[in-house]
């Protein structure tokens, strides 16, 4: 087992970090800090979304730690995601051009169809009433366009289940470079990820720790026992086994923290390895989804009547 496991190579050639730091739920006033803290610890990808709402702030920070020399744009990772308001073919390009304009960059490393369901234009928050069907072949070739114009040097997908990644691969003309889905020891993602495996798309895993901070889902990820035990046995903490466990998978990771201590922490994972003989606990587990996507489901609007549906099985 190699220790170092820095970086993945996409089906692009580039080389995505095998760690980043995530900025969902990062408060504006706090994530501009983590960001900072995280890339001066080490850090050389930020997984970011127009939807998160801070992407000005991250924006501002980049750009001092440019000034500063503390980093170059060109050892820096930066991915941000197309929301579903604007999935419309005219209107990719337009929310690229405004999470460029709020990250000060002439191009993402990574942009990301955040999920396969659309809501009307301008609509805002998560009301069912605005969902709508998707059009992912259109959404798709518009993506293509970004990429072909430099100002998205991969793209991909977010939130895609086995079958519906398998559709896009069978229209894509540029195949998608990751599928970034939930992934933890607590919901492996076993099926997309052979299937991905043998697609060459990358799998990178969100709330790898299970988002023990998110109010609305209840996450005993980090309490698990086999983490637990096997953290004890190898001196390190839950977090940093269930991200570790995540390299050894074969997929990125990108724990969220506005923390300083715990930003440090999740680079961690490093150097060290959980050893063979431990590994198989894992798949003890029992698998439950966390993030289940209830919002883009309703029995009037938009395509999925349910979450069964929304997933295609994987739930
Ligand atoms: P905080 O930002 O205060 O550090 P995920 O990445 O799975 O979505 O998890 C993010 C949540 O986990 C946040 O609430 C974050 O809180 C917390 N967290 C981040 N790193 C650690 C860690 N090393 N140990 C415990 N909790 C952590």
């Amino acid at each position: 087992m190699a220790y170092d496991i820095r970086f993945f190579e996409l089906n692009t050639g580039a080389k995505i970090p095998s760690v980043g730091l995530g900025t969902w739920q990062s408060s504006p006033g706090l994530v501009g800090d983590a960001v900072d803290a995280a890339i001066k610890a080490g850090y050389r990808h930020i997984d970011c979304a127009q939807l998160y709402a801070n992407e000005k702030e991250i924006g501002s920070v980049l750009k001092k730690l440019f000034e500063d020399g503390v980093v170059k744009r060109e050892d820096l990772w930066i991915t941000s995601k197309l929301w579903c308001t604007d999935h419309a073919p005219e209107d990719v390009p337009e929310a690229l051009d405004r999470t460029l304009r709020d990250l000060q960059l002439d191009c993402v490393d990574l942009y990301l169809i955040h999920w396969p369901a659309r809501m009307k234009k301008g609509s805002v928050g998560f009301k069912h009433e605005n969902l709508i069907d998707p059009d992912i072949p259109a959404t798709w070739r518009a993506m293509e366009s970004l990429y072909d114009s430099g100002k998205a040097r991969a793209i991909g997908v977010s939130n895609f289940s086995t079958k519906k990644l398998s559709d896009l691969l069978d229209i894509a003309r540029i195949p998608p470079a990751v599928d970034q889905v939930e992934c933890h020891p607590s919901w492996q993602q076993a099926k997309l990820r052979s299937f991905c495996k043998s697609k060459g798309v990358h799998l990178s895993g969100y709330s790898p720790l299970g988002s023990p901070g998110t109010t609305w889902i209840k996450s005993e990820v980090l309490k698990n026992p086999i983490l637990l035990t096997v953290a004890e046995k190898l001196g390190k903490t839950p977090a940093q086994v269930a991200l570790r466990w995540g390299l050894q998978m074969g997929h990125s990771v990108l724990p969220k923290s506005t923390n300083e201590a715990r930003i440090k922490e999740n680079l961690d994972v490093f150097g060290w390895s959980i050893p063979e003989d431990l590994f198989p606990k894992f798949s003890e587990i029992e698998q439950a989804r966390l993030i289940r996507g209830g919002s883009y489901v309703h029995d009037t609007f938009g395509p999925y009547r349910s979450i069964e549906e929304f997933w295609d099985g994987e739930i």
